[in-house]
Formats: C-alpha cells, structure tokens, sequence
C-alpha cells in the first residue's frame, strides 16, 4: 500500500474546508491561508473541464484530501471497479493524502438511490462489508478511510453498538475512519444514545479526521444538511473527540446557503479554539505557524 494507515493517521493537516465551486474565484485570486482542502472526488470524475484545472491550480498550493459519496460499498451490487480506478486516478493527479467515503449503500441493482443509506450493525452485515473493503483497498492500494453516517432509522435487532461495528469492521481491514462529530450528535439525538459514550467506544487509533458541520432541528428529529454553523453541543463534543484522539486533522463542511469564503474558514478555525480553550484563535493561529498550506 502506498500509504499505511499509521500515516494517515499521524498526518495532523491542521483546519481544512470543504472545496466549494462558489470560493472558486477567492481561493485562486486571494489564495487564502487554509491547512487543506477536501474535495468531493466525483466533481471531478467524468470531466476534464474547468473543475480539473481548478483543482490542478488548488493542488499546486494545499493539501488535498478525497471524500466521496458513490462507492456503495455496503450494497449487494459487484463493486465498480471502474469507479475505483478513476478514483485512483483522481488522487494520482491532484496528490490526495487518502480517499474517504461512508459506511453506507447508495443504490442496488444498478440503481443509484442518491442518498447514503443505513446498513444493519449485524455479523452478516459485518461479513459483508470487511470483505468489500479489503477488495476495495487492493485495488485502490491504501487503507480506504470510512465515514459514520447520519441515520434516521435503527434496523431491530442488531449484533454491534456503531461504536463496536466501526471497531470490528477497523481492525478485520486495517481500514482508517473518519469521525464525524456532527453525525454523532445527530444520530445521538435521533435515536436516544449518549454521544459521549459514543465516543469513548470508537478505535481511534484507526481516525485519520474529523468532521464537523450544521445540521437542522425538527420537532421529531434531526437532520445533517450542511447549513449553518456549528452548534455548540457539536463543538463541546469535538473537544471531547480532539482530547481522547490526541488530536486529528479536522475538516469543516458547508454544503446548502454557503456564505462567503471567509465566513466558512472563520467558523472552521474556531476549531482551535475548542481544541485549546484557554487560547484565543490569535494565539494558536500564531504559535502554530499556521499561514499558508504548503504540500
Ligand atoms: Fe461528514
């Protein structure tokens, strides 16, 4: 494999943000100082138009980290293995640290459902999926980085707590996880678990990063839209997530009514703030020499 999880998962890239088409025109102009950008992988599959030399001009300046949402890697559906060569190739053009997707299925039969669908915590569920991700990472030739998804619905009966899944499913394949702690807090919410607990059962040795982003409260649940900023019992979580990881690369998200570029790395980088709460954000911004994101 190119790159052991143990260096994914000591590669501490600072504060990063979403890669959106609307700061195109900012971060190449103003090349604003962020630690890295994540981009979603399948904008810039299937093209070889402005999105490629967009990113090929972002890539020369940060690091660039692969999240997508098309893998399907929990279905019943082959793998698509031509997907998963263009995503090796996706991340030999623009230097991508890892490729990241989520713990999900997206369609069956060839049908693509366009959402990230809930799998059972199950042994057969388990089975399935621990054999599917160490295909995908022979081809892909590195540990593939998993996300927790935001689910709104339980299966009954299930074998694994996700805290157990994601551990059972680690250690099998080697696989990395990214921990998204907005999903946690939502899924706590919707389905009446104690997020802290939560977090406290996760194998963080296998972490490479996290997430954080705004959800939506409705009256009989929550839902991860993407939106707005971080609330505050996220961010208290994340404190908690950055003391017992020991500190990972975190990566804003903002996705529907994105705001102007610097509202978006402005809320991202209070992240340092909740990572050291005695400090200001002046202060860790300064001591960590964080101006400007060198590869
Ligand atoms: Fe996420």
């Amino acid at each position: 494999m190119t790159s052991s999880l143990a260096t994914l998962v000591g590669s501490d890239l600072g504060i990063g943000i979403g890669l959106r088409t609307t700061h195109y025109e900012t971060i190449l102009e103003e090349r604003p100082a962020v630690d890295f950008f994540e981009i979603l992988s399948e904008n810039y599959m299937h093209t070889g138009g402005r999105p490629v030399r967009v990113l090929d001009e972002i890539a020369a300046h940060y690091a660039i980290v692969m999240h997508g949402v098309s893998m399907n890697i929990g279905s019943t559906d082959p793998l698509d293995r031509d997907y998963l060569r263009q995503l090796k190739a996706l991340q030999q053009r623009c230097g991508a640290r890892w490729i990241s997707d989520h713990i999900c299925w997206t369609g069956v039969e060839g049908k693509n459902l366009h959402d990230l669908l809930p799998l059972p915590y199950t042994k057969g569920a388990l089975r399935h999926l621990i054999e599917r991700v160490r295909a995908v990472q022979d081809i892909l030739e590195q540990p593939l980085v998993l996300e927790n998804p935001s689910t709104y619905l339980q299966f009954a009966g299930p074998d694994y707590t996700e805290p157990e899944f994601l551990s059972e499913l680690a250690t099998a394949t080697g696989c990395g996880l990214l921990m998204d702690v907005n999903n946690v807090f939502v899924c706590a919410s919707n389905h009446d678990f104690d997020a802290e607990g939560y977090l406290r059962g996760v194998p963080w040795d296998h972490v490479v990063y996290f997430h954080l982003a705004g959800h939506t409260t409705y009256e009989t649940h929550r839902l991860d839209t993407h939106d707005g900023p971080v609330c505050d019992e996220v961010w208290d979580l994340y404190r908690i997530a950055h003391e017992l990881s020991g500190g990972r690369s975190t990566l804003l998200e903002w996705d529907a009514d994105i705001p102007d570029f610097q509202a978006v790395h402005d809320e991202a980088r209070k992240a340092l703030r909740h990572r050291d709460p005695k400090s200001t954000v002046t202060d860790v911004v300064a001591a960590s020499g964080s101006a400007g994101a060198p590869r």
